[in-house]
């Protein structure tokens, strides 16, 4: 056994909606591998119950899995504000969140996240940033100036399968995304931030 599995068994297993959606991606989804696993997904329900906030954006829906994960954490009458780009997976997002009982507490924004948040009158208290990796600074300031202060921003993938460390840095268009978001969030005053080294790398964000 390894280390990701020995970690697997140790963290509490996904509950019946969240095992709907892993399935029905597996057999309906083009690129399954995208899924949140159990493990960040079970993080990101911790961090939602410890803030218990009243407002959630998510940048990256894909089939839902992260949304349920950090709408377990909402506090009463809170919602999560979820946007995805590929109009394809609408369908199989709206029947999770029916499985799932979700209506009202997950609101979908099919379209693009830096056209759809100017338009998203709320003031979050967490953030989720799980979308295109070339783009990772355009939401970062699309949404600093709608997170509350002392308000937390997620972002996934930062480690970017280990290429960000690599010296010269790959030119292409993700690690050099990824590489200039590392960098202008640790250079940010507004913020204190750490970079966990879970599953390919989670930066927390919280704005001072
Ligand atoms: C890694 S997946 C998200 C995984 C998801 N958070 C989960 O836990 O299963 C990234 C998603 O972001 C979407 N995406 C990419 N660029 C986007 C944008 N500008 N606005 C909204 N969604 C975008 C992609 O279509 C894709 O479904």
């Amino acid at each position: 056994m390894n280390v990701e599995e020995y970690i697997t068994q140790h963290t509490t297993p996904e509950d019946e909606a969240l095992g709907w959606i892993v399935r029905q991606t597996h057999q309906r989804a083009i690129h399954p591998r995208m899924l949140t696993g159990v493990v960040q997904g079970r993080l990101l329900t911790m961090v939602s119950v410890m803030l218990a906030p009243k407002r959630i954006l998510e940048i990256g829906t894909f089939t839902g899995y992260s949304a349920f994960c950090l709408a377990k954490g909402l506090a009463p009458e809170g919602v999560l504000h979820t946007i995805e780009k590929d109009d394809e997976l609408e369908d199989l997002i709206r029947e999770g969140i029916a499985v799932g009982k979700a209506d009202g507490r997950i609101v979908l924004h099919i379209g693009d996240a830096l056209q759809v948040i100017p338009h998203l009158d709320e003031t979050f208290d967490l953030v989720y940033i799980d979308g295109d990796k070339r783009e990772y600074i355009a939401y970062y300031q699309a949404v600093m100036p709608t997170l509350r202060q002392g308000g937390f921003i997620l972002a996934d993938n930062v480690l970017w399968d280990g290429k960000v460390l690599e010296d010269p840095l790959p030119p292409d268009p993700f690690t050099q995304g990824i590489a200039a978001f590392n960098a202008l969030v640790q250079a940010d005053p507004q913020v204190e931030n750490v970079l966990l080294p879970l599953r390919d790398g989670l930066m927390m964000v919280r704005k001072l």
